[in-house]
């Protein structure tokens, strides 16, 4: 029987249109071309100057005092400019004081939302649903468009496997796969089917590239990886990125391989541009052209501009000159003088002219405040959507006895630790312009979820990062006389996101020492964890009784948090990273190699640990639900194929619970033995379904050439006889299996 099932539909979509089926690049990437553009970059362009086009590559932070450098034509971007009044201002004078009128592109941070703000990346990730994504990026890209950006430095599609590297909140977590459909679904949100309409901005897929791979999780680290493991694992959702239409990228900080990626033409040019056909412009990130000479890859500022910008960095991202913009005092001489060609220059400032006219900034350069005011979605439209995402965001990690949900009754409940009155934090490291004061407490969520009879007493117990233990006993007090207790857990915003890597990834402070402390006191305890990373939580994982993932969900925490407390919601969230147990065992993902000696806890001579076991505490995929849902009947309608030819699984999943709930079905492919070494199991789809109480559905994949394809020795794609496992089921680890052969 087939179910067709709503929310299966998109990600299917997706599936063939953009992840698999590489005939379609060309379409999707050449979506927003015209000719009638190119006819238009390529007139202006014969119209310049050298300096006017130079000025097109030079971005400067902050318009203040800049008035004649942008009249002159000496600018062709801002970031940190916002709002509708101070964009227009100086976009007038680059409209219609400089001599060829060239609008300005405003490019700002927009991450996780502008005003209304969503969860952190790595929190919507963990919602597997890329339609919600998409949404929220919508309302985001409204938001940003209102108040005059025209760009976002956004989606962050850095696979990120080491805990440690405080960025890795910004992205979608381990996996190549789910990085990638996140990648696609932002790209969608922020820029929409047109870029054109007032209400989309441009997007940036960054950085570029592997700069989640940062030795040690020290950001900014070097990254020293195989063009394998840099093809595998790095690239593909910055090919879904580009696939999907986005106008630009960002190149990243980091030395890849001995070349820093703000001077790699392999990747910049030969992968980017040559290999996917992109056509949008590079800028790099902050300094980072200018920082070649602290990598000892550039002598001074003027060879750095010329290896900036001959690797295919087209745009140069500084606060300004003397903070490290390397174009503007530079490229001029360097063409003067022969050392680059003047073609380089005018291909950079081609591709942000083109990405310039795409955008619609030619023909409506000023913010239309009026068209904003009459046609922005409504707040309540916004909030819902920032609920349900975040609502979906929320990952159970440990239900022991079915203490959760709570009953709306209880006489009383103690709140506890130094997240839960607390609007700041739950906003996480990169909210744009987010309006603090309407930020749900998770307190405030929980005072008004509960019976009006129920006493909600709250004591913060300890900040977040110090070791005083003063206001312990004010904390015990309220939790003795409770009936059960809430501990609102963390880290501070400020301690994941950049340059904010951290070596020890427990809870900080005495947070630990004060659930202790509660613990002992015999009653029933929840700990709800806001953070932007897997934290170690050994002691917590053991002895508590019911432990929920909320990350950072910004606007609507408390909201959503109560909804899942109280059983209002049922929590769905399935994690995008593994959660290690010890920092020791970092990387702990889930798709590692099986190596010549597999783990075997029982044996010595295999690959593992003498004083811990191998295994995450939560491994990738995970999250459990207030409902059972059962796998069964694993079928797939062939057992031998060719090549080319495609094998369709099914599967039974049944709701066993009594209530309704949302599951995500994952499925996971193992090639047994072929040329080059492969994962123990990859993640290559997924489908997430909603189910009533005894429900039972019949899910389908189908598994397409394209996902048993691997690049083989040379790195060329390949797909070889030989048997294949089809794993499927609620998390990487729990799943039922089946088999087939291709054939030659
Ligand atoms: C540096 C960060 O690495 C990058 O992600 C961000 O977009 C820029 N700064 C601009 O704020």
């Amino acid at each position: 029987m087939k179910i067709n099932v709503s929310l299966s539909r998109p990600i299917i979509i997706f599936f063939f249109t953009v992840f698999f089926v590489r005939t379609d690049f060309s379409q999707s990437s050449t979506k927003y071309q015209s000719a009638d553009i190119e006819k238009k970059v390529a007139d202006l362009l014969s119209k310049m100057t050298l300096d006017e086009k130079i000025g097109q590559l030079v971005q400067f932070s902050g318009d203040s005092g800049r008035a004649e450098l942008v009249r002159k034509g000496k600018v062709g971007s801002f970031l940190n400019v916002r709002g509708a009044n101070e964009v227009n201002m100086i976009q007038k004078v680059a409209v219609e004081e400089s001599r060829l009128g060239i609008p300005l592109i405003m490019g700002n941070d927009v991450i996780h939302g502008y005003n209304t703000t969503f969860p952190i990346p790595l929190a919507e990730a963990s919602s597997w649903n890329p339609e919600l994504v998409t949404k929220a990026a919508k309302i985001a890209a409204w938001e940003a468009s209102a108040n005059g950006t025209h760009w976002t430095f956004a989606p962050m599609v850095d696979i990120a496997l080491d805990p440690r590297w405080g960025r890795i909140a910004e992205g979608a977590g381990e996996d190549p796969y789910l990085g990638s459909v996140m990648a696609a679904a932002q790209v969608k949100g922020f820029q929409g089917d047109n870029f054109l309409n007032k209400n989309s901005i441009v997007a940036c897929a960054k950085h570029f590239t592997a700069y989640g791979g940062a030795q040690g999780g020290r950001d900014y680290n070097s990254v020293d990886i195989s063009e394998r493991t840099l093809r595998e694992i790095y690239l593909p959702p910055f090919q879904a990125a580009v696939e999907s239409g986005a106008g630009t990228l960002m190149s990243a900080f980091n030395d890849l391989n001995g070349i820093p990626a703000s001077a790699n033409h392999f990747i910049l040019t030969e992968i980017l541009r040559n290999e996917w056909g992109f056509d949008g412009f590079v800028v790099s990130d902050w300094n980072s052209i200018a920082e070649l000479i602290n990598h000892g890859f550039a002598e001074d500022k003027k060879e750095a501009a010329l290896k900036g910008i001959t690797a295919g960095v087209d745009m140069d991202m500084a606060g300004d000159v003397e903070a490290g913009n390397v174009y503007l005092p530079n490229l001029k001489s360097l063409v003067e003088s022969g050392e680059l060609s003047e073609e380089i220059i005018n291909k950079s400032a081609e591709r942000i002219l083109r990405i310039k006219y795409r955008s619609g900034l030619f023909d409506d350069p000023y913010v239309d405040s009026i068209y904003f005011a009459e046609n922005i979605p409504s707040s309540e439209e916004r909030n819902q959507t920032a609920l349900q995402l975040s609502r979906e965001s929320i990952v159970l990690l440990k239900n022991e006895g079915s203490l959760l949900p709570l009953k709306k009754e209880l006489k009383s409940i103690a709140v506890i630790g130094p997240l839960a009155d607390n609007q700041e934090d739950p906003l996480g490291p990169w909210s744009a312009n987010p309006i603090v004061e309407d930020v749900v407490t998770a307190l405030k969520g929980i005072q008004e979820k509960v019976s009006a009879g129920t006493i909600v007493a709250y004591a913060k117990g300890c900040t977040i990062d110090s070791s005083d233990t003063s206001d312990f006993n004010e904390a015990a007090e309220i939790a003795r006389n409770s009936e059960v207790i809430i501990m609102v857990m963390g880290e501070s915003r400020d301690m994941s996101g950049e340059a904010a890597s951290r070596a020890d990834i427990n809870l900080p402070g005495v947070q630990l020492e004060l659930i202790q402390k509660i613990y002992e006191l015999g009653k029933p305890v929840v700990v709800v964890l806001m953070n932007g990373r897997p934290l170690t939580i050994e002691w917590i994982a053991e002895n508590i009784p019911a432990v929920v993932e909320s990350w950072f969900l910004g606007t609507q925490t408390g909201n959503a948090i109560a909804d899942v407390l109280f059983g209002d919601f049922n929590p769905c969230g399935k994690l995008p990273v593994s959660f290690p147990r010890y920092v020791g065992q970092i990387p702990v993902n889930y798709n590692y190699k099986s190596t010549g000696r597999p783990y075997d806890d029982e044996l010595k001579f295999t690959s593992r640990y003498i004083d811990y076991p191998n295994s995450p505490r939560y491994p990738f995929g995970f999250g459990l639900s207030y409902t059972e849902f059962k796998y069964s009947n694993l079928k797939l309608d062939k057992t031998k194929i060719k090549k080319n030819e495609s094998v369709e699984a099914s599967i039974e999943v049944m709701n066993a619970g009594s209530v309704s709930g949302k599951e995500v079905i994952q499925l996971y492919i193992k090639d047994l033995v072929a040329s080059v070494t492969r994962p123990v199991k990859e993640l290559k789809g997924f489908q997430k379904i909603e189910l009533k109480p005894g429900e039972t559905k019949t899910i389908e994949f189908v598994i397409t050439p394209k996902m048993l394809s691997f690049l083989d020795v040379n790195l060329n794609e390949t797909i070889e006889p030989g048997e294949f496992h089809v794993m499927i089921g609620g998390n990487s680890e729990e799943l039922l299996k089946a088999s087939f052969e291709i054939v030659e």
